[in-house]
C-alpha cells in the first residue's frame, strides 16, 4: 500500500501528541494554591499540551515545573506561547536589558566586576504582583531557576480569589467601588527605581490607580488586588483613613492557608497569574549565589471591577 508521506509525517505527530499528553500529571501542591506538572520538557510543547498547561495554570494559578533545561532563549520561546512580552524593569544598577535579550530579568545577588549582575539583592522582597505600576500590567510572569543558595530564597505565593472570598460581606461592600494606588517609587526589595525621586507620601507618589476588587478577564471570578503595600493609597479617602483600611485588607495575607511557597531546585520554572496572586521572597545567606531569570507575559487588559 502506498502511503504518502505527508500520511506518515501526520500520524508520527498525532502519536507524539498523545504521548506528550499522556505522560503529562498534574498534581496540586496541597496548599492554597499551584500545582506541579510532571513529564513534560518545556523546550518541545505542542499546541495540546500548550492547551492543557493553560488550563491548569488558570484553574492553579501557579504552575511548577521541575527539572527543566532551559537557556535564556528556550525560556523566551515557552513564555511567548502565552502571548507577546513585556520588557522587564530597569535593573537597579541602571542597566536597562541583558545584552540581545532586553525580555529577560535577571533576579540576582551575584556581582561580576563589582556589578550586579540583576535585582532584588539578597534581602527579603515583600508581597507584590509584577509590574502593577502599569496601565495594564503582566498578566503573567515565570521565573526559572539557574542557581541557587543551600537554603533560603524560597518564593511565597497567595491566592487573591480566596482572599477575597474570606473577607467579611459588609467589608466587600465597603471596598467594591474603590481604586487603589499601585505604588512605582519602590520595587519589592526597597530598592528606588531607577529615574523616579524618592517619595513616601502615598497620595502624591508616582502610580496608577487600579479597582481594588478585579474580576479575572478570563475565569470572571472576583479577587482583591492590592498590587503592594508600600505606598499604597485608596483613591478619595484621607491618607489616616486610607491607610486603616489598607491594614485591614492586608491583615488578610497573613493567612498561611493562602499560600504555598516554592523552595527552589536548579532547574525549577514557575509561572504563575499575575491578576490574581501576589508573591515574595525570603532573604537568604548573601555569600549564596542565587540567579534566577524572569519573562513577563504583557496584559490583554487593563485591571477591570
Ligand atoms: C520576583 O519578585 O519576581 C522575584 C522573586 C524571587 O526572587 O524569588
Amino acid at each position: 500500500m502506498f502511503v504518502p508521506p505527508d500520511a506518515i509525517w501526520t500520524v508520527k505527530h498525532m502519536t507524539d501528541a498523545i504521548l506528550t499528553v499522556r505522560d503529562m500529571k498534574i498534581i496540586s501542591t496541597g496548599g492554597g494554591l499551584g500545582a506541579e506538572i510532571q513529564g513534560l520538557d518545556l523546550r518541545d510543547i505542542d499546541d495540546r499540551a500548550f492547551a492543557m498547561i493553560h488550563r491548569a495554570w488558570l484553574d492553579n494559578l501557579v504552575l511548577l515545573f521541575r527539572a527543566q533545561h532551559l537557556n535564556p532563549l528556550d525560556l523566551i520561546a515557552f513564555s511567548r506561547r502565552f502571548g507577546a512580552l513585556d520588557l522587564p524593569p530597569i535593573q537597579e544598577s541602571g542597566r536597562r536589558f541583558v545584552e540581545g535579550i532586553p525580555e529577560l530579568y535577571v533576579v540576582s545577588n551575584v556581582l561580576k566586576d563589582g556589578e550586579p549582575i540583576g535585582s532584588l539583592g539578597s534581602g527579603e522582597a515583600s508581597w507584590h504582583t509584577d509590574m502593577s505600576y502599569l496601565e495594564q500590567p503582566p498578566m503573567a510572569s515565570m521565573l526559572y531557576a539557574v542557581e541557587v543558595p543551600p537554603s533560603g530564597g524560597d518564593t511565597e505565593f497567595i491566592n487573591m480569589y480566596s482572599l477575597y472570598e474570606t473577607i467579611p460581606e459588609d467589608l466587600k461592600g465597603q471596598i467594591e467601588k474603590l481604586r487603589i494606588k499601585h505604588d512605582a517609587t519602590y520595587n519589592s526589595g526597597g530598592y528606588l527605581r531607577q529615574g523616579v525621586q524618592p517619595v513616601d507620601d502615598p497620595r502624591v507618589s508616582p502610580g496608577v490607580f487600579h479597582p481594588l476588587v478585579c474580576t479575572h478577564p478570563e475565569t470572571g471570578r472576583k479577587c482583591l488586588y492590592l498590587g503592594r503595600r508600600r505606598n499604597a493609597y485608596i483613591e478619595g479617602l484621607s491618607l489616616a483613613e486610607s491607610e486603616a483600611l489598607l491594614d485591614q485588607l492586608w491583615s488578610f495575607t497573613s493567612r498561611g492557608e493562602l499560600t504555598w511557597r516554592n523552595i527552589w531546585s536548579v532547574g525549577d520554572l514557575v509561572l504563575w497569574d499575575n491578576r490574581c496572586t501576589m508573591h515574595r521572597r525570603d532573604a537568604f545567606d548573601p555569600s549564596g549565589r542565587r540567579i534566577l531569570y524572569r519573562t513577563q507575559i504583557r496584559g490583554t487588559a487593563r485591571p477591570a471591577a
